[in-house]
């Protein structure tokens, strides 16, 4: 049988900033649940939400000190029961997000482990004696700056963090670390979890007897302080390859088997061993080329026929334009390119993930220094490395705070009236009709879903493709320039970026077209 996931479309929900029903300026599940038929209405197949565990929150609960509970900001485990449900009787599939690199210095494991050298729970985490310099064993450089390395005065040695202090990284090479992992994921398998997006895999692993990272000689400062050297020694390393197949075995257990979406950033060939030699890894390696490559078509077009030709025999492809970490992609092509955008992502082959609000053409929002809540920006202040602008809540109505909260909202939101939802459902010209009309039409075409992608090419600024199922031939076509260009298009028009467009005539800049021509 088919999985659904191949012909699934994946919609990212960030829970602090979807929809708040307590009043605490933060989105919960109960909140979640009440939009669900906004999301059916959308058309997408599955939810995957951020992670709704008990943390600290110095990572906006990517600091977990408890893999199988519900942090009480979010609710309860009924209500999570009650979201699953309820998604589940719509035929919406439920994804969890499961961070393996790293807990929070909360965690009971790693409270046992820092109790004493001695501790059962001491190899679960990465400790090594000082360096001969009496400072941190290697230069590694966390992910949100300063060393990846910090001293634990009591036991006197250092542990690793490959993110915050409050983050200490998890040594997956110990076997019953592993076992625990594994039983985290079947507690969710068992309630009725369809799959995981497993967090920062590449980070997994790294291997503090390798030594210190190369300096990366490409290195500019907007790239971020962790950036300066290379991932050769903390990075995509064989054990991770292995891991992921194990964690596969775990998901086979279920049937149908659970999915496994993998977050790992790298070159395409690296992305590709996610996939396992076999296909026995996670069965989607998150694809992040569409996430930073220049809105160029030539660009776009090497880009995608690069990655379709690595793609391992039999894997599933997939694409992603933005999410809670990256800049929002109607910001980074601009407003007028953020309907090619959808397009693309929505007629490219391979299973696509829509970040929440990206449907709504959502831009990223200023923070004012006071209000700033993340870590990164707060170490690296001004540079751009923040993601708040990206995880700002959702104005649903025209109302205070936008129907998302009854108090100040976690972080400022963008109230601005072309942005509203209830605004958006009145408008059959706005971005959420246009999404809506999108996933429609992939639902209906199996040419969308199960077809060829073929004559991938950029003409001038026009990128152009062709999806082809049997007699069913579709023409892709959108203009990522800023002048009109002339194009030979041919077939009926079944959808355009802009309302009212016919099937020939020139490509206005940002404007999209798909035909069917056989
Ligand atoms: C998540 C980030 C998080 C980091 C540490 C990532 O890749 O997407 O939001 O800060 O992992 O868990």
């Amino acid at each position: 049988m088919r999985e659904w996931w191949k012909d699934g479309v994946i919609y990212q929900i960030y829970p602090r900033s979807f929809q708040d029903t307590t009043g605490t300026g933060v989105g919960d599940l109960k909140g979640i649940e009440s939009r669900l038929d906004y999301l059916e209405r959308l058309g997408i197949d599955a939810i995957w939400i951020s992670p709704i565990f008990p943390s600290p929150m110095k990572d906006a609960g990517y600091d977990v000190s408890d893999y199988t509970g519900i942090d009480p900001t979010f609710g309860t485990l009924e209500d999570f029961e009650s979201l699953t449900a309820a998604a589940h009787a719509r035929g919406m599939k439920v994804l969890l997000d499961f961070v393996p690199s790293h807990t929070s210095d909360q965690h009971p494991w790693f409270q046992e482990a820092r109790a004493s050298k001695d501790s059962p729970k001491r190899d679960w985490y990465v400790w090594r004696d000082p360096g001969p310099d009496g400072g941190p064993p290697t230069n590694w450089i966390s992910e949100f700056a300063g060393p990846a390395w910090t001293l634990d005065e009591a036991t006197g040695q250092y542990y690793l963090h490959i993110f915050l202090t409050e983050q200490p990284s998890l040594n997956w090479r110990n076997p019953e670390l592993r076992a625990a992992m594994y039983d985290v994921m079947r507690v969710w398998f068992d309630r009725g979890v369809d799959g995981f997006r497993v967090d920062a895999v590449e980070n997994m692993a790294p291997d503090p007897e390798a030594g210190d990272n190369p300096p990366n000689p490409e290195w500019v400062e907007s790239m971020g302080p962790a950036r300066s050297h290379l991932g050769t020694n903390t990075k995509h390393l064989p054990v991770i390859f292995e891991i992921a197949r194990e964690m596969r075995a775990v998901a086979e257990e279920y049937d149908p088997p659970r999915l496994l979406v993998g977050e790992a950033y790298g070159e395409i060939p690296q992305v590709m061993k996610y996939y396992g030699d076999a296909l026995d890894a996670f069965q989607q390696p998150f694809n992040f080329l569409l996430i930073e490559a220049p809105w160029e078509a030539e660009t776009l077009a090497g880009l995608i026929a690069d990655y379709e030709a690595a793609l391992p025999e039999g894997a599933w492809p997939n694409w992603v334009l933005g999410n809670h970490d990256r800049a929002r992609i109607a910001s980074r092509v601009g407003p007028a390119q953020a309907r090619n955008a959808m397009l693309m992502l929505l007629t490219l082959r391979g299973t696509p993930t829509i970040y929440q609000g990206d449907e709504l053409g959502m831009e990223n929002v200023a923070i004012p220094p006071d209000r700033v809540q993340d870590p990164w920006e707060k170490n690296v202040p001004g540079q751009g490395l923040g993601r708040d602008p990206v995880r700002t809540p959702i104005a649903w109505e025209e109302a205070p705070f936008g129907g998302f909260s009854t108090v100040e909202p976690w972080l400022p939101m963008d109230l601005g009236a072309a942005r509203i939802v209830a605004r958006q459902e009145e408008d059959e010209a706005s971005m959420l009709a246009f999404t809506r009309a999108l996933l429609a039409l992939r639902k209906e075409t199996p040419a969308l879903t199960r077809g060829s992608l073929e004559e991938v090419r950029a003409e001038g600024a026009v990128l152009r493709y062709t999806r082809r199922l049997g007699e069913t031939r579709l023409e892709v076509a959108l203009n990522t320039g800023t002048t009109p260009a002339e194009i030979d298009l041919a077939g009926a028009l079944l959808v355009s970026t802009h309302p009212g467009a016919e099937a020939g005539g020139p490509l206005r800049p940002g404007e999209g077209r798909v035909t069917r021509a056989g």
